[in-house]
């Protein structure tokens, strides 16, 4: 697919079809996440793949998170939560560094891995697939990033949930550059 088109035409895709990603598929978008800038070649992003009964796993977890916040929750609402995972069959969390040297930047990392991010729904949209980049509460729930093998101060800056898309999708008219944009000449 030729970039431009990658980039102008990919759009969220929240209904993906149950079906398995091969593996193969999993590894292109994790090589082009890899192929992100990023400031002194830290590669600041942690990826953590998460398949089949893993989305359950993680599912138990919130749902048990959120039984601990709010006691008073019926079932009925762990039982949803428990189910958000499984809104595709492949969830990628991505992870960011803290930084360990001082000329190393916390904010810098967070652009890098975000830029990881951005290269993956290009690549997945490339390759026929439908992502969509979530966050919401759930990316900064202390027991869902030590679920992930995170510290709990470290960020999660995206949950990228990829599948099939359910259905051929468009991307939305977007307002132009031009009202974000000044020209200094
Ligand atoms: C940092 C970040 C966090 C996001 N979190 C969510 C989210 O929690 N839930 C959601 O439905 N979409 C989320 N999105 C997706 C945006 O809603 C989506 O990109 C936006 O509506 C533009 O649509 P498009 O991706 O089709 O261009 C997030 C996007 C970014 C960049």
């Amino acid at each position: 697919m030729e970039l431009f088109e990658a980039i102008n035409k990919r759009h969220s895709v929240s209904k993906v079809k149950a079906d398995a990603l091969p593996r193969d598929l999993i590894e292109k978008l994790l090589d082009a996440g890899n192929h992100a800038p990023n400031h002194y070649k830290v590669r600041p992003w942690r990826f953590v793949v998460l398949a089949g009964n893993a989305r359950n796993k993680l599912g138990d977890v919130m749902a048990a998170s959120q039984h601990e916040r709010l006691p008073e929750i019926p079932a009925e609402g762990l039982d949803k939560t428990r189910a958000l995972p499984l809104r595709a069959p492949v969830i990628i969390a991505v992870g960011v560094d803290k930084p360990v040297e001082t000329k190393v930047r916390d904010l810098e990392n967070l652009a890098a891995a975000s830029a990881a991010c951005e290269n993956i729904l290009l690549a997945a949209h490339a390759l026929g697939l439908g992502a969509i980049w979530r966050t919401g509460d759930w990316s900064r729930d202390e027991k869902v990033k030590v679920f992930f093998g995170f510290e709990a101060d470290q960020h999660i800056v995206g949950l990228i949930y990829i599948g099939y898309p359910e259905a051929e999708g468009e991307s939305a008219p977007r307002p132009s550059y031009e009202d974000r944009t000044v020209w200094m000449e």
